[in-house]
């Protein structure tokens, strides 16, 4: 299925032509109930879209769209496991994405999950407890390092989704963090990502886990490689390191042969996507540093925007509306980026996490039985925190010539109240969705530039300059307070809407394949620097950077 051969898609056309040109000022005018109408409280989150440019038949056709690409079986195929038109819902890989299990309640033993004689939610609930039983001894100051000293500090070695989703909670819930532990992450294999952190930590008091679902990223496997080199000069013997070293893999075999200690070594399974992992034993940075029953709160955030993404109709679905106003911009106006702006200062890595989980997902040019696709799939995800972007990019929003949708998440409060600052926050957040929104008209900034007492003359000449055109749409998230159980839900949330579009997009949320080139040409230019045969073969270019770097 794609989705130009959906019928609703043509009346959606018809529509986008009648609608293109209406101002969100005028829609606000004329409907005094539109913040009750575009409004709705999901789990932990109220959501407002009534920033929009949308009305009532706009949102028909989006759910009639949504309707025809079968979206509702998906929904309880992407839950149940169950197969569509015969494929599992990863088909480029047949494989599962059961991310949602591991958020299921561990107490609702009869919704367990069964697949093929196996118990996925028994296995979950496993491998849960394997983490709260090593972790119980951490945190009780009873695991000890190989030269005597209690293991407080954590480095994760991973990268992607084995480092983007527990990096965005460790930042995001910091305030949970269990007194006199720190986590820290090394993703990169520019040395200076290792260097900076061996340079902060206490190798005594630390255990390195090396987080890799399928343990072959280059990454790493040299960073892991480097650590136990590190440790070892600096006086580790071989024994001691193993009692540093832990893993969370599905190939616990390579970690076995890497020398970590198999009570050590946490499962991953192959029906959960690195970008949907932080739920999983991928999460221990998470239960390292705030505690099990944090990260069990986490779980327990995201299950519940699991029912309601499950059961709540497509009119009352936040994932569908986030992700179907998402459809309209995308496919009707054309946009291609999305903008997170948060503003609380603790998610501050939630653009980077959600990046991966979109871009990768949905970053697709074929559908899923491959064919070429012609209209735009996933957008360019970018953001940042308010209000620091209102005084740097903020100004293409307001004035640039590209129509950009944008999401605002706030909290109605903070852990750390100063003065004035949080309603300073706030009120910021609702006046740039306002100013986006409404815009000022050139007659408007004429007019104030009079009253200001400036001439005619200079006035026309200032004008165009301080006219904002609006009409750029956007939504609001509101939670209550950041907590692990908000943050659980604001995540799950996000990733639905990326499934919601990637179905009515018919493309495979699941798979990564465009990746694989670069991985395999990083090797080969890698071996091309130490052979200059291979190197005979590269492109001008290539060859030329090669050489100014041999040289
Ligand atoms: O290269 C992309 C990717 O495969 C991601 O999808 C994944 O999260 C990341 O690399 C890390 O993979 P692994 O956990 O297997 O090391």
């Amino acid at each position: 299925m794609t989705m130009t051969s959906l019928s609703s898609n043509q009346t959606l056309l018809k529509h986008f032509d009648d609608f293109k040109h209406i101002h969100m000022r005028n829609l606000f005018k004329e409907d005094g109930n539109r913040f009750a109408d575009y409004s709705l409280q999901a789990p932990h989150i109220f959501l407002d879209y009534s920033k929009n440019r949308i009305n009532k038949t706009t949102l028909e056709l989006l759910f009639k769209l949504a309707e025809e690409a079968k979206l509702t079986e998906q929904v309880q195929n992407l839950f149940s496991g169950t197969q569509f038109n015969n494929e599992a819902i990863n088909n480029t890989e047949n494989r599962l994405a059961l991310h949602t299990v591991l958020r299921q309640p561990h107490t609702d033993t009869e919704q367990d999950l069964i697949i093929d004689n196996n118990n996925l939610s028994e296995v979950v609930r496993l491998c849960h407890q394997k983490m709260y039983d090593f972790l119980s001894k951490v945190h009780s100051n009873k695991y000890f390092g190989a030269k005597g000293k209690a293991i407080n500090t954590l480095v994760s070695i991973g990268i992607g989704g084995s480092f983007l989703g527990p990096k965005m909670v460790t930042d995001a819930l910091a305030t949970y963090t269990i007194e006199g532990f720190n986590c820290h992450y090394v993703a990169n294999i520019d040395s200076t990502d290792l260097y900076d952190t061996l340079s902060k930590i206490d190798p005594e008091s630390t255990l390195f886990l090396i987080q890799s679902k399928t343990f072959t990223t280059l990454e790493t496997l040299e960073n892991a490689n480097a650590v136990k080199a590190h440790l070892k000069s600096i006086g580790f013997s071989d024994s001691d390191i193993t009692q540093h070293l832990a893993a969370v893999t599905s190939k616990e075999q390579v970690a076995l042969d890497l020398g970590i200690s198999p009570d050590r070594i946490f499962p991953m399974w192959d029906w959960v996507g690195g970008r949907y992992s932080l739920w999983s034993a991928i999460g221990l940075p998470i239960a390292f540093l705030i505690g099990m029953d944090n990260f069990k709160a986490l779980l327990a955030g995201a299950h519940e925007m699991d029912q309601h993404f499950l059961n709540a109709p497509l009119d009352q679905n936040a994932p569908v509306i986030l992700g179907m106003i998402g459809v309209w911009y995308q496919n009707y106006f054309q946009t291609t980026s999305h903008a997170i702006l948060a503003y609380e200062q603790y998610l501050r890595t939630f653009p980077d996490h959600l990046q991966q989980l979109d871009m990768e997902s949905n970053g697709k040019h074929v559908s899923k039985s491959g064919e070429a696709l012609t209209y735009n799939t996933g957008p360019v995800i970018w953001g940042g925190i308010g209000c620091n972007g209102q005084h740097a990019y903020h100004q293409l929003l307001h004035q640039g010539t590209h129509l950009l949708p944008s999401d605002f998440i706030t909290c109605l409060s903070t852990h750390h109240p100063i003065v004035n600052h949080h309603r300073h926050l706030f009120s910021n957040c609702l006046s740039q969705s306002k100013a986006l929104m409404s815009g000022k008209t050139k007659k408007e900034a004429y007019d104030e530039l009079l009253k200001g007492g400036m001439s005619k003359t200079a006035a026309e000449k200032l004008a165009p300059h301080k006219e904002n055109k609006g009409n750029q749409p956007s939504n609001t998230l509101v939670l209550q307070k950041l907590t692990p159980e908000t943050l659980g839900a604001l995540t799950a949330l996000y990733e639905h809407k990326t499934f919601v579009q990637s179905t009515i997009w018919g493309i495979n949320p699941f798979d990564q394949w465009g990746v694989e080139l670069g991985k395999t040409l990083g090797k080969e230019v890698f071996q091309a620097m130490e052979n200059d045969k291979i190197a005979l073969n590269l492109d001008a270019s290539t060859k030329g950077l090669l050489s100014l770097y041999k040289d």
